[in-house]
């Protein structure tokens, strides 16, 4: 049975808290197995409600005593939280608990994290501190204490007064008490000031533990670049006198917008050229300015009930990749978006996890951080965009902010915006937010007298709870291209809003080549049966970078499909045509390094199920290692002149430039060691010094079986370090062979330095394996068992960290029996398992169905 019947909470259901909060008044004696939380809430009735039940929320609280108005109450106290007879005027309500922040395991609410206290309160963690209204439409202004005998105490908002062994601070931005913050700790930090657009003084902060200051440099010029970046771009300005940034070993996600006081899990921020790789800084660069940026989509104007957690973090991730857009190469973020919303978000619109970017309910919210709600989100924002214009998008958000500033919101207010400042009907557009599943979006070209003509047809498979789906509006990019590679339709934007429907292009001299879906315009599948041919012209003549890779893209993926299903040898013909391409120094080596990446084995697998063929993951392992070996014959004579165009000469730097260029070596080095066997990747391990070409030259020499040498040394040089060790931990499982990846793990999981309890170590070896397609799949199930165990040990310890890993089977009914029935006895056995969190029990009931 499980822990408690799981409840499931509706968006429907909605309705308003009985009591409007005033003020809050914190005041925290820091213990680690007893720390007492003195709260004064100033609540007051709420004229847009009628139901006055007044219920806190509180969980694992020891509730000392309460007061309300200065007398002392007996509320009525459950594990969810307590009920109390209140006045019908404005009053005063007091509670004293206690709370054990060094047993709190989940990471959530108050815990610790090598000595030092952090929280983490979204979505649900602050009535893990106190009793509290604990929903984003409660907002309130803070003031916060803290007790404590150790050199930095930080909380939201202004400091107050720091004496001996205490500190104050005071938020006077009303906000909900998810965006709540404290640290505790012996830290250090690197300081800078920024001076925003109005002549105002901020001053910076990035905490760390001693030790880790020389990791700090990069995230505070990524927080400059960030504060001027948005100022530039949405003329959004920082609000605060101090902005503070921690960085935290033991952390389930990657950060958190806490009002002026973000907390990163230390992956997310800490960067050295040593230590770190150049997608490490990339990644790093783009946290901060999510978080950042969530000061306006999120902290001023915030979620009205989590049903709309879109509504901060669609906006937010769009907002970030317009700012990596910006401050490197636009068609490469665009593209490595797409190969990522591929690879994390379509496996899970197809499967039994399928949700709306809005759901409408939900058991543990926890689980819906998803990519739906984040990176499909983020995508639906770029259809609106392009659909409205970029003016018409300026003037909406500028009218969001001014009407919606200091409020907790919904997607219906969002979108009235964009009808107000536009006098657009997005009625039909709505149901993105609605619908799950990915449309599936087929073309016909007809070309007749002069008239070419395209006619598409979308249709939606049924997900989850879905049965039929409407038609949705699609923004289609479309360019023409005529048959000796000139452009005669620069890109035009289709607006499709039927189920099938032609767009003509009249006075066409020949037959176009048509160049679809550029920019992907929209997070659809493309079945479009183009020929080879037209693929190999569009490789080799579309002006759009999106859809000139996506052509070679298609390119291989029919190759790889095709030597899976009839055993042909890999198309000579695409390997030529992108060797011209890869070999074209006129080319952005980073556009030619993703010109080079496969699709994964992940994808292919989804293709042949869609086709109706039961995937073999062995079978496909097998097919795209036969075409990187095939390409790097083929490639053999250029490979050296290539490895040697990608050299950096200069000193290090994480920019995109010279990231581009090692990426690109990085793949030149896989394909020469399908030739040489690994002694181009030793030479490169040995002579690195960046861990990009450290880490790369490891990866080869793992993937040829050869890496036992530098498996040894790295580890040596980099015990002391985690964040290295957990790269160290991955790449090892990750790109093993698939046959030893189960057994490698199970070995892995021995070491003494697999500190599972961090959510990060964790990761690093279960999240690896799981991204290790046929070694996660083999055939006798022990992929699966390994994990299985894992999660179920996990789980009692930080449901959230381990229900989210569980996700690693939403694909298992696509294989053959055999696996089926083992993925299927796995997940039983968890789903049995007594005690297990609600968190899992919902991951997990949903997956078996
Ligand atoms: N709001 C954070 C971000 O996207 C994510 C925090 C999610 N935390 C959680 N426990 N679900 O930046
Ligand atoms: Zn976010």
């Amino acid at each position: 049975m499980k822990d408690a019947s799981p409840q499931t909470v509706y968006l429907k259901d909605y309705t308003p808290f009985g009591y409007t909060v005033e003020h809050v008044d914190l005041t925290f004696r820091l213990s680690p197995d007893a720390t007492r939380v003195i709260s004064r809430i100033r609540f007051a009735p709420n004229p847009a409600a009628t139901d006055r039940t007044f219920f806190l929320h509180g969980e694992e609280l020891n509730l000392i005593s309460a007061r309300i108005d200065g007398a002392e109450v007996s509320p009525e106290v459950t594990d969810k939280g307590l009920t109390c007879e209140v006045p019908d005027t404005p009053f005063t309500f007091e509670a004293e608990v206690e709370i054990a922040p060094a047993r709190n395991t989940a990471l959530e609410g108050l815990y610790m994290s090598n000595g030092m206290y952090c929280t983490q309160c979204e979505a649900e963690g602050f009535r893990k501190i106190t009793y509290y209204p604990d929903r984003p439409d409660v907002m309130a202004t803070f003031d916060v204490r803290i007790e404590s005998d150790l050199p930095v105490l930080l909380s939201n908002g202004n400091p107050g007064p720091r004496g001996e062994g205490h500190a104050e601070w005071s938020d006077p931005w009303p906000k909900p008490a998810y965006l709540f913050a404290l640290v505790a700790g012996e830290l250090e930090a690197r300081s800078d000031v920024f001076t925003t657009r109005s002549g105002a003084r901020v001053d910076l902060n990035l905490w760390v533990r001693p030790g880790d200051l020389h990791k700090t440099e990069w995230g505070i010029e990524a927080l400059k670049k960030s504060m001027r970046w948005d100022e530039e771009v949405y003329g959004r300005e920082y609000d605060l006198d101090v902005f503070n940034i921690v960085a935290v070993d033991d952390f389930n996600m990657g950060a958190m917008e806490n009002k002026g006081l973000n907390i990163f899990n230390s992956s997310a921020v800490l960067a050295s050229p040593d230590t770190s790789t150049d997608a490490n800084f990339e990644r790093i660069e783009a946290i901060i300015a999510h978080e950042y940026f969530h000061n306006w989509t999120g902290n001023r104007i915030t979620c009205r009930d989590w049903f709309q957690l879109c509504l901060k973090e669609g906006l937010t991730v769009f907002r970030d990749s317009q700012f990596t857009a910006d401050m490197r190469s636009a068609p490469v973020k665009r593209i490595s978006d797409v190969i990522a919303l591929r690879a994390r978000q379509f496996p899970e619109d197809q499967g039994p996890l399928s949700h709306p970017v809005r759901p409408e309910s939900f058991q543990e919210i926890n689980n819906f951080y998803t990519a739906t709600v984040y990176e499909k989100g983020a995508e639906v924002i770029g259809m609106l965009k392009r659909l409205v214009g970029d003016d018409a998008y300026s003037k909406a958000l500028d009218l969001y902010f001014e009407r919606h500033d200091g409020e907790a919101c919904t997607i219906e207010d969002w979108l009235k915006v964009f009808e107000d400042a536009t006098g657009r009907d997005l009625a039909q557009f709505k149901r993105w937010y609605s619908q799950s599943g990915t449309p599936r979006l087929s073309v016909e070209e007809r070309y007749e007298g002069s008239d070419y003509t395209l006619t598409f047809r979308q249709t939606t498979p049924p997900t989850p709870g879905q049965a039929e789906k409407a038609p949705q509006v699609l923004p289609i990019a479309v360019g023409l291209l005529n048959p000796n590679g000139d452009e005669v339709v620069p890109t035009t934007l289709l607006e499709m809003t039927e189920g099938e429907q032609s767009f003509t292009f009249p006075n066409m001299p020949s037959k176009p080549v048509p160049s679809l879906l550029r920019g992907f315009s929209a997070p659809v599948v493309l079945d479009h049966e183009a020929s080879g041919e037209d693929k190999a012209f569009l490789l080799a003549h579309d002006t759009d970078p999106y859809s000139r890779w996506e052509a070679g893209r298609s390119l291989a993926r029919a190759s790889l499909i095709a030597s899976i299903l009839e055993r042909t040898e890999p198309d000579a013909a695409y390997l030529d045509g992108l060797k011209r391409l890869v070999t074209d120094p006129a080319l952005d080596p980073a556009f030619r390094a993703l010109m080079m990446s496969l699709p994964s084995q992940n994808e292919l697998a989804q293709v042949l199920h869609e086709k109706g063929v039961t995937p073999d993951p062995d079978a496909i392992f097998e097919a795209v290692e036969s075409l990187l070996r095939a390409m790097a014959e083929r490639w053999r004579d250029v490979l050296p002149a290539l490895a040697e165009e990608a050299r950096v000469s200069a000193p290090y730097a994480p920019d995109a430039e010279q990231s581009g260029k090692r990426a690109l070596g990085s793949a030149v080095l896989g394909l020469q060691t399908r030739l040489d066997g690994g002694a181009a990747a030793k030479a490169q391990f040995e002579n690195a010094d960046n861990m990009t070409l450290s880490l790369s030259a490891l990866g080869a020499l793992v993937r040829a079986d050869a890496a036992e040498d530098a498996l040894a040394a790295f580890e040596t040089r980099w015990s002391g370090d985690r964040l290295v060790m957990d790269k160290w931990f991955g790449i090892q499982i990750m790109l093993a062979p698939p046959q030893v990846a189960p057994d490698r793990t199970r070995a892995l999981t021995e070491h003494p330095a697999f500190d599972w309890t961090n959510p990060n170590r964790f990761r690093a070896v279960m999240g690896s394996l799981a991204g290790n397609h046929a070694g996660f799949h083999r055939a006798d199930g022990a992929g699966y068992e390994i994990l299985g165990e894992w999660l179920s040990r996990l789980d009692e310890k930080n449901p959230q960290t381990a229900a989210r890993m569980a996700s690693a089977f939403q694909t298992w009914t696509r294989y053959d029996d055999e696996r089926r029935a083992k993925a299927r006895a796995t997940l039983e056995r968890l789903y049995e398992k007594p005690g297990l969190s609600g968190d899992m029990a919902e991951m997990v009931g949903r997956m078996l169905g």
